[in-house]
């Protein structure tokens, strides 16, 4: 009785340490479905993080901006109804503290932007609800000759908005700022 049982439990170990041809192949099978499957969702990857620039300047949403110092907030009438606030990397809050126009080369201006929203413990506040764009301005007066030496980017969650609107940017800032540097934001008092 006892050899009979020990010469089973060598077999079946065995079986577990190594696998039957049948079971490789499955496996082997597995292992390229897996593959196939992974290589379209990194080209996608790959794809997604070459078009978060924004189209025509090249644009991408700076780094860090949530931390940069404000330099004014505004608010948008309907239908927008919006809370913006306008915050700049420290080449631009130099340039503002000094009253210093043209902006330099490097100067990057953002402007956040939320749903106005009723505060719920204060009836006549206003609160930030939903963000819904951020927009950005970065100074290279070489690269962005043609425009004033800005490039512009609008994003909606993280993704640039279309072509389209990107070329409607310089157009009204050259039309209403161009004495400010086409800046239409001053430095809070
Ligand atoms: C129809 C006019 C208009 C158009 C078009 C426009 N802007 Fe503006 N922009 C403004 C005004 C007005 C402000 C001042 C802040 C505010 O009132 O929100 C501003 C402010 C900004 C600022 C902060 C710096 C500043 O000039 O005050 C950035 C950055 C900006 N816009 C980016 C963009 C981008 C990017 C586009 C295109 C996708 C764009 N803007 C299109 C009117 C416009």
């Amino acid at each position: 009785m006892r050899p009979h049982l020990d010469e089973t439990k060598t077999m079946k170990s065995e079986t577990t340490r190594f696998p039957t041809y049948p079971t490789m192949i499955v496996l082997a099978v597995l292992l390229l479905v897996v593959v196939l499957t992974c290589v379209p969702y990194l080209v996608t990857i790959a794809f997604a993080e070459d078009t978060a620039a924004s189209p025509i300047f090249g644009v991408t949403i700076p780094p860090g901006y949530r931390q940069w110092e404000l330099i004014a907030p505004a608010e948008e009438a309907a239908p927008l109804d919006e809370l913006r606030a306008v915050v700049g990397n420290q080449i631009a809050i130099d340039a503002y503290q000094a009253g210093r126009l043209p902006f330099p080369d490097g100067t990057i201006l953002v402007k956040r932007a939320w749903k106005r929203k009723q505060s719920p413990e204060f009836a006549s506040a206003t609160i930030p609800g939903a963000a819904t764009t951020v927009q950005v301005m970065v100074k290279d007066s070489k690269k962005y000759a043609a425009t004033g030496g800005w490039g512009f980017g609008r994003f909606v969650n993280g993704r640039p908005v279309d072509e389209a609107q990107h070329r409607t940017c310089f157009a009204c800032h050259e039309a209403r700022a161009k004495g400010r540097d086409y800046v239409f934001t001053r430095l809070a008092p």
